[in-house]
């Protein structure tokens, strides 16, 4: 699908934060079940699960997010963080688990693919070799945004998911 608008001006990318706590939780209640879905492998009532806005905004210890910001509203939001691998041989994550939503009424713009361009940034910054992510298996959009940046990943199918891991240097290239 080709975007139709140029999301450079009208969208700001800024890493998230503690004052977003707001801003993320009407994000998150304002999507629709589809695509909470697809993000969460659940949907939401009323309200989203306590803390859960909190952990996005500031996952793990060291993870971090990114929101795309629309005329003083969150259209998607990113996030990176260090989870432990069959790849890990000390101590030391190695992976980056990252997740990535669009508001609906965004989809199909660019700014998912801004938010995983940024998360590969920060992800190279903080020097993790290798980026994961869950996927359910009929999530084409993602597969082809996997397809289509990293060569050589690897699929493990649980089920109706699939974890996908590449190294974090391949989903920087476009
Ligand atoms: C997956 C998601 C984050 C992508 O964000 P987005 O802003 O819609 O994606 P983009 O506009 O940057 O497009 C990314 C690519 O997917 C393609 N694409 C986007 N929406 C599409 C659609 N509905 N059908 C087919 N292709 C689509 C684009 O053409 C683009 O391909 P290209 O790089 O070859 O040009 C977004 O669709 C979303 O929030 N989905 C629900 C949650 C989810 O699936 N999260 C991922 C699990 S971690």
């Amino acid at each position: 699908m080709t975007a139709t608008i140029d999301t450079t001006t009208l969208v700001e990318l800024r890493r998230g934060g503690a004052m977003d706590l707001e801003a993320l939780e009407a994000f998150l209640l304002g999507l629709s079940p589809d695509t909470s879905y697809r993000r969460f492998l659940t949907g939401f009532g009323p309200r989203t699960p306590p803390g859960l806005a909190r952990r996005l905004l500031q996952p793990g210890t060291t993870g971090g997010s990114l929101l795309a910001w629309q005329g003083g509203i969150v259209a998607g939001h990113g996030m990176w963080a260090p989870i432990r691998s069959v790849h890990d041989q000390e101590d030391v994550a190695s992976t980056a688990e990252i997740g990535v939503v669009v508001a609906d009424a965004w989809q199909g713009c660019g700014i998912g693919s801004r938010l995983v361009d940024g998360l590969a940034l920060e992800i190279a910054r903080h020097g993790f070799p290798r980026v994961q992510a869950v996927i359910s298996a009929e999530n084409h959009v993602v597969r082809h945004m996997v397809a289509r940046r990293a060569r050589g990943a690897d699929y493990a199918r649980d089920g109706a998911e699939i974890t996908v891991t590449v190294r974090a240097s391949a989903l920087e290239a476009r």
